[in-house]
């Protein structure tokens, strides 16, 4: 029985964690299993190949590490690093905010490029310090993907131009947590040597599986990196890759089916219309919230984010209530404004596997709220507004043509 219960479904749009679908949630209801047996292994073997796809690499080794994305974070940092070494990394929101927090408590020399929250990564800057810098003591670029607290996605292709015009051999570390699975991510193609996500995202599971990816350079800098570690170290996975039993510690093996299933349902939808799908749903929030006459905290079109969107309100609303009014009143599950933005803006996740017309329910149930707390919104005018482009732009699903 939940805690306070209520009728129909839970309307979930924080940024994660997202729907489960029920092919993944059956998938998962089973005993557990000796890992050790003949079947995890081959398995985990299919899983590897298969999750590369989801980063778009052929060269990069993937690590399904019991954690969640944090634990990811400080995988990337301490197998590839040293303390003292320096990082250039972009202060844009509360997660990249927390990454740099994790950098500076792991001893690394954090060059932080602060820009306004609702704003990308500063790239010209980021030029300038890769200018200056001919000895080369930048040791890695860190760069969160898509901010998840105010719905800002960076431009990876232009971070590894940057990179490339000069000449640099800083490698690239990237937070693909609300992005991977829903943006598209080229791996090998923009040059990214650590890459990271966290089951409890676009891949639509349950959290508790973080998911890092590592070039041949990543994995050829952590044969010298110092940084201690032991849970995440990678040579203990190599070690038993290399053995062809795959597992240093214990994996869940329910995750592990899971992920089975939620890969299979990203690959029969294909990934690229899973972007696309992605892309459809962002749109339409942003022509919802234009409609209701609210601002987007992203302050520039090139940075918009197709997996969620921050809203801001108006100064003499509290955006936490509206979070508050939507699982008190409508089983909705909004995202809070966090850290600078808190009260200032509601964040809705349009990430993972959701179809237009549970975006437009959510859409519904923000307009009431909207009301409910003094905005004067016209009822049906965002949900209008996203109806009439999703009618015009929704394809026939894939497997029904
Ligand atoms: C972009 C980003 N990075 C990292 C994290 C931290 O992930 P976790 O809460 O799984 O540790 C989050 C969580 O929302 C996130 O959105």
């Amino acid at each position: 029985m939940d805690y306070f219960y209520g009728p129909g479904r839970n309307h979930l749009f924080v940024p994660g964690p997202v729907n489960i679908p029920e092919p993944v949630i059956r998938a998962m209801n089973r005993n557990n299993e000796d890992y050790r047996s003949p079947a995890v292994p081959a398995m985990t073997k299919t899983l590897l190949e298969d999750v590369k796809k989801i980063f778009k690499t052929t060269s990069g080794i993937p690590f399904l590490i019991p954690t969640t994305g944090t634990g990811a974070w400080e995988s990337a940092l301490t197998n590839t690093l040293s303390p003292g070494d320096r990082t250039v990394s972009f202060l844009i929101g509360q997660f990249s905010l927390l990454w740099i927090d994790q950098q500076q408590r792991l001893g690394f020399n954090v060059d932080v490029v602060e820009s306004d929250w609702g704003q990308g990564a500063n790239l010209d800057i980021l030029a300038s310090k890769l200018a200056e810098d001919t000895a080369h003591t930048i040791k890695a670029v860190c760069i969160v993907h898509n901010e998840t607290a105010t719905g800002v996605t960076n431009n990876l292709a232009k971070v590894r131009k940057i990179l490339d015009d000069y000449s640099h051999p800083a490698l690239v570390l990237v937070d693909g947590v609300s992005s991977i699975c829903a943006l598209d991510f080229r791996m090998d193609e923009w040059g990214v040597d650590v890459a990271l996500t966290g089951s409890q995202k676009a891949l639509s599971l349950p959290t508790g599986m973080g998911i890092v990816c590592a070039s041949p350079k990543a994995i050829e800098a952590s044969k010298t990196a110092k940084s201690v570690r032991v849970f995440f170290d990678w040579k203990d996975y190599l070690k038993f890759y290399n053995l062809g039993t795959f597992w240093p510690y214990t994996p869940s093996i329910q995750l592990l089916y899971g992920l089975r299933a939620a890969l299979d349902l990203l690959f029969a939808e294909g990934l690229e219309n899973v972007f696309e799908r992605h892309a459809r749903l962002g749109k339409a929030t942003r022509l919802a919230v234009e409609a209701w006459g609210l601002k987007n905290c992203t302050q520039k079109e090139e940075w918009f984010s197709d997996t969620v969107t921050a809203v801001l309100v108006p100064p003499y609303i509290d955006s936490a209530e509206i979070v508050r009014r939507g699982w008190k009143r409508y089983n909705l599950s909004l995202g809070l404004g966090l850290n600078k933005v808190a009260g200032k803006v509601f964040r809705i996740g349009h990430l993972g596997n959701l179809n237009e017309l549970q975006l437009l329910g959510c859409l519904a149930g923000v307009e009431m709220i909207l009301k409910d707390v003094g905005y004067p919104v016209k009822l049906g005018s965002g949900v209008a507004a996203a109806c009439a482009y999703l009618q015009n732009n929704t394809p026939l699903i894939a497997s029904r043509v």
